[in-house]
């Protein structure tokens, strides 16, 4: 077989077999193909796409890549979670609890943020002494002892995700549903799950920007995963505006707590009950979804939820009194109060332009060099539907760095205010499954 061929095959459109894709995929990870052969094989995807057949056998060959998890050291069925990238998402950190309080065990592996979204993992590492490397015993151990566990991708799964999205993110090619479908799905079914659910964002600052392009690369992730026999469900969520009140590492902790202790803003907290709600009913603890988000308010509102937090921030090591006492959320040596110029309703909150101020406060990394700032981060004042008055505190972003006013007036550029109310609408568009 011949690179340059397979390389010609896709860019007249024809399909590739599971040879050729293995072939294309393991020569690249050996290092026998450069860069620039590959790069031009993702354009000719990019342009041309891929039938589910192919985005399936690009999966399995990027899988084959390197290691699996095997979970059967845990009884029962096993629960995974992802979401395509959101801003102020610490969905994981709050429905991982919740699930784990019925007795169904979480295994998740998550990763650091780039750009304009953040990393659970670096919402982790915010919490003192929070250890995310654990070795594949201590990972076994925190399940078996709280439930559930999270910590930072670990040994060599997928090596040619890691390869492959390097390259995709400089030559223009990251948005594409097989790409992104077989990336997402790779990872998740290495990692060893039988049920996997997704969170597939639209709007701006999604991979998706419309619902239509959301739900077949929803489709075709659940496609992959009933080729492994995995059990998935697909839930169709807005992104246009950030998930929450707090955009930032500590900040969003804070939050987390808040959402377990029943205090939560109302949209992410109904959006987490539904999430876990449809765990719950995936594992076969429930089978009516209203009956399981009953029984999940009831694990917030008794303390259950909350308590296997602390318990499981523990058990990794961290330290649960610091992060329930108010002080450590006020760590920064400056506080920017961005006012509202006008009167009216929020119509949307731009999660792109949140995320890039987030980012520019400390919060986020440009590049994957930069360090972060735990402490850093934005409080969003007034949501989606809220009434505004005139000079009104819209966001407060909390920076150990001094902002000038051109990124302050950007921030404010992140609200679009109208004269007529706006409905509000439950996060979830629609929900598909195999
Ligand atoms: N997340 C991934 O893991 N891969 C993609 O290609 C896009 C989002």
């Amino acid at each position: 077989m011949r690179i340059v061929d397979l390389i010609d095959k896709k860019k007249n459109n024809s399909s590739l077999t599971f040879d050729e894709i293995q072939y294309i995929i393991s020569s690249y990870v050996n290092g026998d193909i450069p860069d620039y052969q590959i790069s031009a094989f993702l354009m000719a995807v990019y342009f041309n796409g891929m039938s589910q057949e192919e985005t399936s056998f690009l999966t399995k060959s990027m899988i084959e890549s390197g290691e699996t998890i095997d979970l059967s050291f845990i009884s029962g069925y096993k629960m995974d979670k992802h979401s395509t990238g959101g801003v102020g998402d610490k969905v994981s950190l709050i429905i991982a609890p919740i699930v784990a309080s019925f007795g169904v065990p979480i295994a998740k592996m998550s990763g650091r943020g780039l750009g304009n979204t953040g990393g659970t993992i670096d919402k982790l590492e915010s919490i003192p002494n929070f250890k995310v490397d654990l070795s594949k015993e201590e990972f076994a151990e925190v399940i078996n002892k709280v439930g559930f566990s999270i910590i930072s991708q670990t040994g060599n799964i997928v090596p040619a995700d890691k390869k492959l999205y390097a390259l995709r993110d400089v030559t223009g090619t990251v948005n594409s549903i097989p790409l992104i479908a077989s990336s997402v799905m790779s990872k998740k079914i290495a990692s060893g799950a039988d049920g996997i659910i997704l969170d597939v964002k639209f709007g701006k600052g999604a991979f998706m920007e419309d619902i239509g392009s959301a739900k077949l690369l929803a489709q075709s992730m659940i496609n992959i995963a009933s080729s492994f026999n995995k059990k998935v469900v697909a839930l169709l969520t807005d992104m246009n505006q950030p998930l929450g009140r707090m955009v930032g590492n500590a900040l969003e902790v804070k939050e987390t707590l808040e959402v377990l202790s029943g205090n939560g803003e109302k949209r992410i907290t109904d959006f987490c009950v539904e999430v876990a709600a449809y765990m719950l009913i995936m594992s076969n603890k429930y089978t009516d979804l209203n009956h399981a988000k009953v029984e999940v308010e009831n694990s917030i509102q008794s303390g259950k939820a909350k308590d296997k937090f602390l318990e499981w921030v523990e058990a990794q090591g961290g330290d649960s009194e610091a992060i329930q006492n108010d002080a450590f959320y006020k760590g920064t040596k400056h506080t920017f109060f961005v006012r509202s110029k006008c009167s009216g309703y929020v119509e949307s909150i731009d999660a792109a332009i949140i995320g890039h101020i987030a980012m520019i406060s400390g919060a986020g990394r440009e590049t994957k060099e930069d360090m972060i700032d735990y402490q850093a981060g934005i409080e969003l004042n007034k949501l989606v539907g809220d009434v505004v008055q005139e000079d009104d505190v819209l966001m407060i972003i909390f920076s150990n760095k001094e902002l000038n006013k051109q990124q302050l007036s950007h921030a404010l550029e992140g609200y679009s205010i109208v004269n007529e109310p706006i409905e509000v609408r439950n996060l979830i568009f629609e929900v598909i499954q195999n």
